[in-house]
């Protein structure tokens, strides 16, 4: 399922955007977007063409398919030991618009502060900037997915309305550890604030489960809330499906109301609906062989980079990213994928500010979510490109 044979460049070519195949010349390998090179799972195709066959495409109901609301519910509890109530899910029109419906309800009435991880992914800062709300960023403690505690407690103030975790970190590939999500979890309810965690990565992980925010090993809190979505774990992007989930009647019906969703003006397809309850109820073993692929690619890419001169990997365990540092503080994220778009034809993501806030800088992103055949090329590629430039 996840061979090089299996990976459709034709089709790459002209569907896969956001920095992939498709905007790339066509000597240019991508590692850029987190999105597979692989076709999803065959259940998911047939769902789709089910739900295709009968010719209608009606509108939906507002608050999503009730059977994927309750697909959603049933995953968590099956992944995560997690109970999350069906009719406080609600499915939305990506993981993105999620954070960003998540933050019109935290600072709609009356604005506010938010507190989010450095470094993390550009969405966290776009969906409080979006709504008027002023970002505070906290140090992750080295090594770790963590805040540095006591910065944390420093930025809480009277107009402080939320921190927002990502679990597992992207760009960092690291899980947040229980205790210290417990901690996160007092932390808030001591001081009357929302906790967002960002679960979309959750499923890739390469040693232990990611532990959920709403885990039965965690305390109960009326404030916490998930978003996530199934662009990163079933490789469907493109069907921009994502979810929001919470504990709070009321919570969830100024959520709904933030949402659009009775307005008609948004809200998620039924065929992606179909497809992630196919997705949700059909696909664990997909999913186990996609991670076990992983894996390998994982190993395979620290055992190359291990050559390179200039990149010094750190460790991780989750995510299909790796995000290795500049050895030389003269080269800047951007100089160096610069020179290896130029000389290897590899495409990568920089760090800096404008993509994983500011402790990103001097690092650079790499995904590994691809074959065997085409990870070798490019990092082979770049570690010769490496030495030919960086001399
Ligand atoms: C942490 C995080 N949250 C949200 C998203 C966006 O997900 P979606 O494709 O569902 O909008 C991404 C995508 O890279 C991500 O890494």
């Amino acid at each position: 399922m996840f061979k090089n044979e299996d990976v459709n460049f034709e089709v790459l070519r002209q569907k896969a955007f956001n920095y992939r195949w498709a905007e790339q010349a066509h000597d240019v390998i991508p590692l850029t977007a987190a999105d597979p090179d692989f076709p999803v799972a065959p259940e998911i195709v047939n769902a789709i063409s089910t739900y295709a066959k009968d010719g209608y495409f009606s509108y939906g109901p507002p608050h999503g398919a009730l059977e994927f609301k309750k697909a959603i519910s049933d995953y968590y509890h099956r992944h995560y030991q997690a109970f999350v109530a069906s009719e406080l899910v609600l499915p939305v029109n990506s993981a993105a618009y999620g954070l960003f419906v998540v933050m019109k309800h935290v600072l709609s009435d009356k604005g506010g502060n938010v507190i989010i991880p450095d470094p993390v992914d550009f969405l966290f800062r776009k969906s409080v900037e979006n709504t008027g709300g002023e970002v505070r960023t906290c140090p992750i403690v080295e090594g770790t997915a963590d805040f540095d505690v006591e910065k944390l407690v420093n930025l809480i103030d009277e107009n402080t309305r939320a921190i927002m975790i990502c679990n597992p970190n992207n760009p960092l590939g690291l899980q947040i550890t229980v205790r210290h999500l417990e901690g996160l979890i007092q932390l808030a309810i001591s001081r009357d604030l929302y906790i967002i965690s960002d679960e979309i990565w959750a499923d890739i992980h390469f040693g232990h489960a990611t532990c959920s925010l709403f885990s039965d090993e965690l305390s109960f809190y009326r404030k916490a809330i998930i978003v996530s979505g199934l662009s990163k774990n079933y490789g469907l992007a493109g069907l921009r499906i994502g979810y929001i989930m919470m504990r709070d009647e009321s919570i969830y019906q100024s959520v709904f109301h933030c949402s659009g969703h009775a307005t008609t003006a948004f809200g998620l397809q039924g065929i992606a609906q179909a497809a992630g309850i196919a997705a949700l109820t059909e696909c664990d073993y997909w999913l186990q062989v996609f991670r076990q692929h992983l894996k390998d690619m994982k190993q395979l890419s620290t055992e190359m980079l291990s050559q390179s001169t200039i990149l010094s990997l750190t460790n991780s365990n989750a995510t299909y990213l790796l995000f290795p540092k500049i050895m030389d503080p003269a080269i800047s994220s951007s100089t160096y994928i610069e020179h290896i778009m130029k000389e290897a034809k590899v495409a990568l993501v920089p760090g800096g500010i404008s993509w994983f806030e500011k402790a990103s800088e001097g690092r650079v992103r790499i995904c590994f979510a691809t074959s065997r055949a085409i990870l070798q090329e490019a990092l082979t590629r770049v570690l010769a490109a490496e030495s030919n430039y960086f001399k």
